[in-house]
């Protein structure tokens, strides 16, 4: 799977710290399209597919209508009680009422009524988990390049014969670093090679993940919007420097046996740490968000 989206790396501090970056990368013509469809109900039923530490709930707190009803749907046990308590947290500093167990988090004040449960189970099943029929919106952040394309043509069939509308934001399209060092592409190629490598249920899509999802749409004649989410990793923004470093070095043993190899890969890691360090690195990652509405 994917290091940057990937199973491997759900450590709630890269989720968190991705936050700040995701929220100023997402199209702003896609999310227009889909507030103009959401802004419309006085209530809305939204899950969030793969909903790691609740990311697209805090986004949308205030930005969708005052009565929403959340499904997280999750495999992660850990994240599912940490995207609730990291809710209620963000509803308690606003002084509003909130009420939190196990499994949902309620929360009440003059502008929100918003009740959160959680399922910890695959959003493959998503059928048989909801009613699909009282579903509006499903929501999915760097989520589908996980899929093999069999895996997101049957979730997008069923969401379109049942009517719901998707928000699908940061599908990873690549990514490039400030400096001209000219072993640059060919580290971020073989990064991208270990997204897509053959795992028990086929292979990730990876970077070919928009490619595969509007071909669907296409032929399919469902109408969907896109547009460019990008994002700018600036000069200052060492954690997140170190995040992508370590997520590269750990493909990177998967990618490169041979010890020699691996020492010059180590060398160019070495050199971009340095850059960091110094506040002479920009990183771009680029990814495609899309809402589809039919
Ligand atoms: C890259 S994280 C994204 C988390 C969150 N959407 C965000 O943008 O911060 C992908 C999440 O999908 C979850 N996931 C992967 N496959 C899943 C599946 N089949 N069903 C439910 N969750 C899944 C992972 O556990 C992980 O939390």
């Amino acid at each position: 799977m994917s290091e940057i989206h990937g199973h491997e790396n759900f450590d709630p501090s890269w989720l968190d710290e991705r936050f700040a970056f995701d929220s100023a990368a997402r199209n702003e013509v896609v999310e227009e399209t889909l507030l103009s469809f959401t802004g419309k109900k006085e209530q809305l039923t939204i899950v969030d597919i793969g909903s790691g530490t609740g990311s697209n709930a805090v986004y949308f707190f205030d930005k969708f209508p005052y009565q929403q009803q959340w499904y997280f749907l999750e495999l992660d046990p850990l994240l599912l009680r940490y995207s609730l308590s990291r809710l209620g947290a963000i509803a308690a500093q606003r002084k509003m009422e909130t009420d939190l167990d196990l499994n949902s988090l309620k929360v009440k004040g003059v502008t929100k009524k918003i009740n959160i449960n959680t399922i910890c189970d695959s959003f493959l099943e998503i059928d048989k988990l909801l009613d699909l029929k009282s579903v509006d919106v499903v929501t999915a952040g760097a989520v589908f390049d996980l899929l093999s394309v069999q895996q997101f043509e049957d979730f997008a069939r069923l969401l379109h014969e049942n009517g719901v509308a998707l928000l699908s934001t940061l599908n990873y399209a690549g990514m490039s670093f400030s400096d001209d060092d000219p072993l640059n592409n060919h580290y971020v190629d073989l990064y991208e090679q270990h997204m897509v490598r053959d795992q028990e249920y086929g292979h990730s899509l990876g970077k070919e993940v928009t490619n595969v999802m509007t071909d669907f749409y296409d032929k399919n004649k469902i109408n969907y919007h896109i547009g460019k989410s990008v994002w700018n990793i600036h000069e200052q923004a060492r954690k997140m420097h170190n995040f992508l470093f370590g997520f590269m070095e750990k493909a990177m043993q998967d990618m490169i046996p041979d010890a020699f190899d691996f020492q010059q890969f180590e060398k160019w890691l070495t050199r971009k740490r340095e850059l960091s360090k110094e506040e002479k690195l920009t990183i771009v990652v680029e990814h495609y968000d899309l809402f589809i509405i039919d």
